[in-house]
């Protein structure tokens, strides 16, 4: 982001009230994530503390403090999805996408060297008849097992990279 339009989004908030969420969700539009030296200019342009900016941006989920990829999934971990397997599921997506499987920045969060999935989790949907269940992209996927998430995985565009499907039915088992 360049000086001018940084300072122009800084410019448009003028009301303490709300003021900070703005320029930081205005950040967030504009670049598709929060960069650590924008959370730093920001920080010393609002003379706030960067660690309260970093809660802000960790505790809501429409922030992000690295880039995103094209396609957005998001794993449910709350205790019914959990009971049912959610975390093979999340095994699955990281061993087909290639992930390390590391979380970053205190939430769990990968993309693909390819930035074409970032894969999230998430507690609870309200969709617990259907556990495990994930989102891609806001469409919501219900009764997930491993053996669905190649097929999941290919409306969005993968192309089948990682282990192979067989593997990953016979692992799933
Ligand atoms: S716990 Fe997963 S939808 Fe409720």
């Amino acid at each position: 982001m360049n000086d001018t339009t940084f300072h122009e989004i800084i410019s448009r908030y003028h009301s303490p009230s709300g003021r900070t969420l703005g320029i930081l969700r205005d950040i967030q539009i504009q670049e598709g994530y929060i960069p650590r030296e924008l959370l730093n200019r920001v920080s010393v342009e609002l003379n706030e503390p960067v660690s309260r900016l970093y809660s802000l941006v960790t505790f809501y989920s429409f922030f992000s403090l690295h880039p995103v990829g094209e396609h957005m999934i998001t794993v449910c971990m709350g205790t019914p999805c959990h009971v049912r397997g959610a975390e093979k599921i999340l095994e699955t997506l990281q061993s087909l996408l290639q992930l390390s499987g590391e979380s970053k920045d205190g939430k769990y969060s990968q993309t693909t060297q390819d930035n074409m999935f970032t894969v999230e989790i998430a507690r609870c949907f309200g969709a617990c008849s259907m556990a495990p269940v994930l989102h891609v992209d806001g469409d919501l996927y219900g009764y997930v097992t491993p053996e669905k998430i190649p097929d999941i995985l290919s409306r969005y565009g993968w192309k089948g990279t990682g282990i192979s499907q067989s593997e990953n039915r016979s692992d799933a088992r």
